[in-house]
């Protein structure tokens, strides 16, 4: 595992830089983070806030930030580093590859999504228009900390989100932790330092071995061609839903297709379709919105030719990537959410 369990390496990294450091936090993570993460590192260090939300990804929040670091004289040696959930360091990262053509970046994730999921693997960049992550690039921090106890912060809608992304996680590797997700029932209680490693480690693995996406990482999508369009369609009609849960619906969406396109088990899917749905909400918006949601899906990164390529599971731990979907097909199994 890459990610530290403590702070030792940014405490030295500190130490060593010829330059000042300064944390990217947004009003939150000011609030319920930074001074802890401040008393971990034994210093206090200058900080840019942005505000809070998913509504914050886009380049206004980074031409603040930009400007803010341009006033505070910040220079080709100076480290940012990004305390916050997975819209921070997704944007942070991004300010960071960015500015003055790059600088360093650490990430110090405070959401469990960010912590299993969006810190580590590079991928950085903002929404652009109603469209996800649609700028960006991919350029890794320097190191990711993961500290679990920022978590008791987190509000449960939020762990629940983070734990979406742990079951994609256990669908791509192995059925003994697909079991331990889908027995899961008291977050507060059941999230800890073990599964958050264990989940982080898939997604380091799978980095490790195809960082620019050209084959194997296509996999970590698992649920998203249909999560990503789920959000833009609630975005562009004012609906508010979490990434984890509108990757959720995702995940029943290439699950069923699964079954039919590639035979994945019956029984084990209806098992994880009843836990989705007991746990996430359905939005009941999808009927009404679906052209919005076809839409979306067309304009989804990993198509190519006008062709809707999705990730399916042959078997849990045995996915497959650049899968064609029909527009026919995802709308058949749309219908019966
Ligand atoms: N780069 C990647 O590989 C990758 C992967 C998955 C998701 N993402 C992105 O991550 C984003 C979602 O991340 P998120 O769910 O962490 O959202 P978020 O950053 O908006 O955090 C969720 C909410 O929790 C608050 N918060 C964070 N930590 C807290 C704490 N410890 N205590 C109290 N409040 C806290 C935040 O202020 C925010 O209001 C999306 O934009 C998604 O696209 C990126």
């Amino acid at each position: 595992l890459k990610a530290a369990t403590h702070f030792s390496m940014l405490i030295e990294l500190l130490k060593k830089a010829n330059s000042k450091a300064y944390v990217l936090c947004d009003e939150n993570t000011y609030a319920y983070c930074y001074h802890e993460f401040c008393e971990q590192i034994g210093q206090a260090i200058e900080v840019i806030i942005i505000k809070a939300g998913e509504h914050e990804k886009n380049i206004k929040s980074c031409e603040f930030i930009w400007q803010s670091l341009i006033e505070k004289l910040a220079d080709k040696e100076t480290v940012l580093i990004n305390l916050g959930g997975g819209v921070v360091t997704d944007i942070g990262g991004f300010v960071a590859a960015t500015y003055k053509r790059g600088i360093r970046y650490v990430n110090v994730p405070t959401s469990l999504l960010a912590m299993v999921d969006a810190a580590t693997g590079g991928k950085t960049g903002v929404n652009f228009g109603h469209f996800k992550n649609m700028i960006g690039v991919i350029q890794p921090p320097e190191e990711v900390i993961i500290h679990v106890p920022f978590l008791k912060t987190l509000p449960e809608k939020h762990l629940k989100n983070g734990f979406a992304e742990m079951l994609k996680h256990a669908l791509l590797s192995e059925k003994e932790l697909l079991q331990q997700c889908l027995n899961f029932t008291d977050w507060e209680a059941q999230i800890e330092e073990a599964i958050i490693l264990k989940s982080l480690l898939i997604k380091e693995d799978i980095v490790a071995q195809d960082l620019q996406e050209k084959g194997l990482r296509k996999t970590l999508n698992l649920g998203h061609t249909l999560g990503h369009a789920i959000e833009y369609a609630a975005f562009e009609n004012g609906y508010e839903i979490l990434h984890g849960e509108a990757v959720a619906t995702g995940i029943i969406v290439a699950i069923k297709l699964s079954v039919k396109k590639l035979n994945f088990n019956a029984t084990e899917a209806a098992e994880i379709i009843e836990f989705i749905k007991q746990h996430y909400p359905t939005p009941h918006w999808l009927k009404k919105h679906q052209e919005s949601i076809l839409k979306a899906v067309l304009q989804d990164k990993k198509n190519a030719n006008q062709q809707v390529k999705m990730v399916l599971l042959e078997a849990i731990g045995k996915p497959l990537y650049d899968c064609i979907c029909t527009l026919d097909e995802i709308t058949a199994v749309l219908n019966q959410i």
